[in-house]
């Protein structure tokens, strides 16, 4: 991948958003997540507003770096720019910056966007297809559906931005907060404010959590009910965690565990900040079961994957992501299910999630787990968003309902 040219390791960010942008953007073409980056930065730009701008015009730079990369050779500036520009239509606040003519609204498409960047920049300098927008394996690795135009519909979704759901924990009205619920999961809801909600007075006193549906629809597609005991073994920052507790209202278990201890310090804090009672939090050491063998009502297997389904809220994902982490990862997910699935007992329920669309991480983890595992039969479930049936495999298309992607399946135990 080309990279723009480096600031250089002398200079110091003295807090203007576009050098904060800028060493952001050098950070993740050496091999750092943005979001990170952008949490490094935090304190250099104090005031939330100019936050915000810098994380926006990070993930711009990287949901368009496909068209745009060129442009930032000469001038990291211009590119800059023109990816805000492309990635806000025009509702833009950087139009100082730019005499040229405004971008298409927002809700454009793809197509509108290319022909506006073709006419505002030297066209011989750009592709503006839509393979540019993802990696160039991409395409040949993911799980696709028969639906026409999928390759479209998938990359106009990705390339707009997404929105911020949260899980409400009870029906209370939150002052302040402008919140869209959906239409048939109860609790979620999207904000439609501007404001940081992790700042509001509600968040901290445990009234709602900030969590994709799409994660949402992994708890519910785990069902737990009455007094069962659960084993969220890849727990990480306990957002499924506390979603399965609170789906069992106090009554039955939620074991968290994490093979990264430190992981399991937010679980705690969050743990603590929704006064749940029925949740134990324990490290794992990714072999043996967390306690006896075959005892668990339920297991749910949120394993580590290449997040490709977050590229919406994680764009520099694309660029960072390679066919080897893939396989890497796809070697992890299947060593990870077979052993948490020695917890389930006869009868019960395995889980297996991923953010993430490719084949080898999804179908082909499934395929190789029920062949090894005689045991274990698909669970048929309804779509959590859609209350479609289907055969055991989830898929959660960012379209259905405007979230991220994410690939469930359910197993039952003999
Ligand atoms: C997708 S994240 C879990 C997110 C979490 N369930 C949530 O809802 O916030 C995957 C987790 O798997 C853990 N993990 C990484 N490598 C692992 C391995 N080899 N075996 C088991 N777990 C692993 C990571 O520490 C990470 O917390």
């Amino acid at each position: 991948m080309s990279k723009p040219r480096a600031l250089g390791p002398t200079k110091r960010v003295v807090g203007t958003p576009e050098l904060i942008a800028h060493r952001v953007v050098d950070a993740v073409f050496a091999g750092h997540p943005a979001d990170r980056e952008l949490a490094r930065y935090a304190n250099d730009l104090g005031d939330p507003k100019a936050r915000r701008f810098v994380a926006q015009a990070v993930f711009a730079v990287f949901r368009w770096w496909g068209w745009t990369a060129p442009l930032f050779g000469a001038d990291f500036r211009r590119g800059l720019v023109i990816s805000h520009l492309l990635d806000s239509g025009d509702r833009v606040d950087v139009a100082s910056d730019w005499s040229g003519p405004l971008p298409p609204p927002r809700t454009a498409g793809i197509a509108a966007r290319a022909a506006w960047l073709r006419a505002a920049v030297a066209p011989r300098k750009l592709d503006a297809s839509i393979e540019r927008l993802v990696p160039p394996w991409f395409f040949e690795s993911i799980h696709r559906t028969s639906a026409p135009n999928f390759e479209r519909t998938l990359v106009e979704i990705l390339q707009r931005r997404p929105p911020l759901w949260v899980r409400l924990v009870d029906d209370r009205k939150i002052a302040g907060l402008r919140l869209e619920p959906h239409a048939t999961v109860r609790g979620a809801a999207r904000v439609t404010s501007d404001d940081s909600v992790y700042e509001h007075p509600a968040f901290r006193e445990g009234a709602f959590e900030v969590q994709d549906l799409a994660s949402q629809a992994v708890s519910l597609a785990c069902a737990p009910r009455g007094r069962e005991r659960w084993w969220d073994a890849c727990a990480g920052g306990g957002g499924k965690t506390l979603h399965l507790s609170s789906l069992l209202r106090g009554k039955g278990t939620v074991v968290a565990t994490d093979v990264k201890a430190r992981k399991l310090d937010e679980v705690r804090r969050r743990v603590r900040r929704a006064n749940l009672q029925n949740v134990e939090i324990r490290e794992w050491d990714g072999k043996r079961v967390p306690g006896k063998p075959a005892s668990f009502d339920g297991v749910l297997v949120d394993a580590p994957c290449t997040g490709v389904g977050t590229w919406r809220r994680n764009p520099d994902g694309r660029w960072r992501t390679t066919p080897s982490d893939v396989r890497e990862l796809a070697t992890i997910q299947r060593d990870v299910l077979a052993r948490a699935a020695d917890g389930v007992k006869p009868g019960g329920r395995l889980v297996y999630a991923v953010c993430t669309i490719t084949r080898a991480e999804t179908d082909d983890v499934v395929d190789a787990f029920l062949a090894e595992h005689r045991d274990f039969a698909p669970a048929t479930a309804l779509h959590p968003l859609t209350g479609e049936p289907t055969d055991g495999r989830i898929w959660v298309w960012p379209w259905i309902a405007d979230s991220d992607a994410m690939f469930i399946a359910t197993f039952s135990r003999a």
